[in-house]
C-alpha cells in the first residue's frame, strides 16, 4: 500500500535528495511544501514536477492556515520537516529569520500536526530534521587523525578522528550560533510535543552533508564554483576547523529509516566518519577538479565569529535501533560530487545569477 509523505523544505539541498530517493523507492506519494526562499530551487525537481510525480505546495511552514489545509487535503502518513534557514554565516548577520522559520515555523507545523491527529489523521511519524551543531563543538586533540577503536569495531572499518570526544545522541545541548540555537529550540519544542501531546516525533541530528544540489553558499559547492571560475578560495581563519562529512544519500537513508522504524521521542545522530580539516578538504577539491593552479588562489580570510572547532558523531543508536550504516566512501563520494558540479554548471550558474527564481513564475504563474 502506498504511503504519503509531506516533505517541508523539499526544494532545498537535502530535501531534494530525499524526495528523489522516495520516488526511486517507488511506494510513496510525495507532497512538497516549500516557501522557496533564496535556498529553495524548484529547478532541482523540474522533471518530477513536469511528470506529475510530486505535488508542490508553495508556502511557509509558519502559515497555520496553509499547513492545516495541506494536511487536510493530502492526509500524510509522514511529515518530514527539512524547512529551515540553514546557513550559519547568515544567522550571524541576521538571526531573526532563523527564529521565525526554525523555531516558530516548526512550532506551527507541530501544532498543525497535532490538530490533524486530533481530527482523525493517521500520522505515523513527524520527523524533525536537526543538526549535530546543537551539541556545540569539540576539541581537536591530535595534529593528524588517530584511530578510534570503538567506532572502528562498530563500523567494521578503520575510523580515525582528530579528537577523543564524539557527540552521542544524548550529549548536552550547547549551541554556539544563532542558527544552532534556533535548531536546538525547535528540537526541544518537538520533544515537548511528544511528551505532552503524544505526537509521534523523532529527531535526527546529522553532520555536514555533501552531494548534488547543494546551494553554492556552503563550503564544498562554493569552493568548487570558485575553482572553476578562477576566483579566490576564501578559507576562514587558518582552515584548521574540522568537519565530519557525510554523503547526502546516507543522511537521507537515515531519515527514511527514522520515519519508518524510529521510536517516538527518540533522537538519532548520523555521521559520515570522514573528518577533514577545512584546508585539507579544499586541497582535495582542487585535486579532484583537475585545476592544480587553484591552490595559488587560496586566501585566508577573517574567521567566522564563534566558529565551531570540530564536530564528530557516534551514531550507535541509529546503527543499533535502525540498522543504519553509512555506505559511501568519502574519497569516491567527493569525486562523484565534483563530477556532478562540473557536469551541471548551468544549475550553479543560474543560482549565482539569480535566474533560477524565474522557474517558479514560469511554472506556476498561470495556475
Ligand atoms: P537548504 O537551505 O538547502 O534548504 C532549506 C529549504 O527550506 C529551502 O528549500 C527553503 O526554501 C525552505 N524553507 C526555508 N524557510 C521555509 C519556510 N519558512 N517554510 C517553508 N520552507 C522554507 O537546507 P539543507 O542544507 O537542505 O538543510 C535541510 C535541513 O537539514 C535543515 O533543517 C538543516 O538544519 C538540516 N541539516 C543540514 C545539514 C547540511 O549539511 N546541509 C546537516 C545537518 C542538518
Ligand atoms: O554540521 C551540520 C551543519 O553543517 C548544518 O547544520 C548546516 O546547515 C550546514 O550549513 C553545515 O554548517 P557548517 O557551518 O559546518 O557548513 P559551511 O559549509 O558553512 O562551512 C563548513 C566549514 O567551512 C566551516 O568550518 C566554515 C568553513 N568555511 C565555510 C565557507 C562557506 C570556509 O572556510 N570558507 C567559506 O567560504
Amino acid at each position: 500500500m502506498s504511503r504519503t509523505f509531506l516533505v517541508t523544505g523539499g526544494a532545498g539541498f537535502i530535501g531534494v535528495n530525499f524526495v528523489k530517493m522516495l520516488l526511486e523507492n517507488g511506494d510513496s506519494n510525495v507532497v512538497v511544501l516549500d516557501a522557496l526562499t533564496y535556498a529553495g530551487n524548484l529547478e532541482s525537481l523540474r522533471s518530477e514536477i513536469q511528470d506529475g510525480r510530486i505535488t508542490f505546495v508553495h508556502g511557509d511552514i509558519a502559515d497555520r492556515a496553509l499547513v492545516d489545509a495541506t494536511l487536510a487535503q493530502y492526509r500524510p502518513d509522514y511529515i518530514v520537516n527539512f524547512a529551515a534557514e540553514s546557513h550559519v554565516d547568515r544567522s550571524v548577520t541576521d538571526p531573526r529569520p532563523f527564529v521565525e522559520t526554525n523555531v516558530l515555523g516548526t512550532q506551527t507545523l507541530l501544532d498543525s500536526a497535532r490538530a490533524y491527529v486530533a481530527s482523525g489523521g493517521r500520522l505515523e511519524k513527524f520527523v524533525q530534521i536537526s543538526t549535530d551543531e546543537v551539541y556545540g563543538d569539540l576539541s581537536i586533540d591530535f595534529e593528524s587523525p588517530v584511530v578510534n577503536a570503538v567506532l572502528s569495531e562498530k563500523l567494521g572499518r578503520q575510523v580515525a578522528l582528530y579528537g577523543r570526544e564524539v557527540f552521542h545522541h544524548d550529549s548536552p545541548l550547547r549551541p554556539s550560533s544563532p542558527y544552532s540555537a534556533s535548531k536546538a529550540s525547535a528540537d526541544m519544542m518537538a520533544l515537548a510535543y511528544h511528551r505532552t501531546f503524544g505526537l509521534p516525533v523523532v529527531i535526527t541530528r546529522c553532520s555536514n552533508n555533501y552531494g548534488p544540489y547543494q546551494f553554492p553558499e556552503k563550503l564544498i559547492p562554493l569552493m568548487l564554483n570558485n575553482i572553476l571560475e578562477g576566483r579566490p578560495l576564501p578559507v576562514y581563519g587558518r582552515g584548521l576547523n574540522v568537519r565530519d562529512w557525510i554523503h547526502v544519500d546516507d543522511h537521507c537513508r537515515g531519515v527514511l529509516l527514522a520515519a519508518e522504524k524510529g521510536r517516538p521521542g527518540a533522537v538519532y545522530t548520523f555521521g559520515g566518519y570522514s573528518e577533514r580539516r577545512n584546508i585539507d578538504l579544499v586541497h582535495e577539491l582542487i585535486a579532484a577538479s583537475g585545476h592544480p593552479e587553484a591552490a595559488d588562489t587560496i586566501t585566508y580570510v577573517g574567521d567566522r565569529p564563534g566558529h565551531d572547532l570540530r564536530y564528530a558523531i557516534d551514531a550507535s543508536l541509529a546503527m543499533d535501533e535502525l540498522g543504519w550504516r553509512p555506505r559511501h566512501d568519502f574519497g569516491s563520494g567527493l569525486r562523484a560530487t565534483v563530477r556532478w558540479y562540473m557536469a551541471n554548471r548551468p544549475w550553479v550558474e543560474r543560482i549565482v545569477s539569480g535566474s533560477y527564481r524565474d522557474y517558479y513564475t514560469k511554472m506556476y504563474s498561470n495556475r
